[in-house]
C-alpha cells in the first residue's frame, strides 16, 4: 500500500506491507532510529512518539493507520533555538544511563508538559508509568522532567517581564 505521513514537519510517501508496524516504519523506511524498539509485548514504551499530537506506543500502530496523518519523533523535539527544555532537563538531571528507554521518556515528557505546565511528581510518575527504565530508578527521569517544567516556566516569566519593561519604555 501507498501511505503519506507527515513526520516532524516533512512529508514522506513510501509503499509498505499492510503488516508494518510504525516503529519499523521510522526506523527502517526513514531512519528515524531514535525511536528504539525494545520489545515484542507492548510494554516497555521505548517506542513512543506523537501521533496527531497524541504519544502513542509506535509498535501499537500500523503503518498504514499513519496515513494521512502526523508523526513526531524524538529528532523532531530539537527546536530553531536548539534542544527542547525536556532534552536540556535530562542532560542537567542525568535522567539517563544507558539511554535506551530515552527518547520516548522525552516524548512523554514534552507531552505532559505541554499539557500540565507544573507537574507534579505524581503526574510525572503517572505520565512515564507505561514506560520502563531499567538503569536510573526513575529518581532522576523524575528530577529532569520538573527541571524541564520549571525552566520553562521561568523561561515565560521572563517573557512576561520583557514584555512589561517594553511597554514601560
Ligand atoms: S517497543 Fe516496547 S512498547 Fe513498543
Ligand atoms: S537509561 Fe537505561 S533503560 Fe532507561
Amino acid at each position: 500500500m501507498e501511505i503519506t505521513v507527515e513526520v516532524n514537519g516533512s512529508s514522506y510517501t513510501r509503499s509498505v506491507e499492510p503488516r508494518l508496524l510504525l516503529v519499523h516504519f521510522l526506523r527502517d523506511e526513514l531512519g528515524l532510529t531514535g525511536t528504539h524498539w525494545g520489545c515484542d509485548t507492548s510494554n516497555c514504551g521505548t517506542c513512543v512518539v506523537w501521533l496527531d499530537d497524541v504519544p502513542v506506543k509506535s509498535c501499537t500502530v500500523l503503518a498504514v493507520m499513519a496515513d494521512g496523518h502526523s508523526v513526531r519523533t524524538v529528532e523532531g523535539l530539537e527546536g530553531a533555538d536548539g534542544l527542547d527544555p525536556v532534552q536540556q532537563g535530562f542532560m542537567a538531571c542525568h535522567g539517563l544511563q544507558c539511554g535506551f528507554c530515552t527518547p520516548g521518556m522525552l516524548m512523554t515528557a514534552r507531552w505532559l508538559i505541554d499539557h500540565n505546565p507544573a507537574p507534579s511528581e505524581a503526574d510525572i510518575r503517572e505520565a512515564i508509568s507505561g514506560q520502563l527504565c531499567r538503569c536510573t530508578g526513575y529518581e532522576n527521569i523524575v528530577r529532569s522532567v520538573r527541571w524541564a517544567a520549571e525552566h520553562e516556566a521561568g523561561l515565560r516569566e521572563r517573557t512576561v517581564e520583557d514584555a512589561g519593561t517594553e511597554v514601560q519604555a
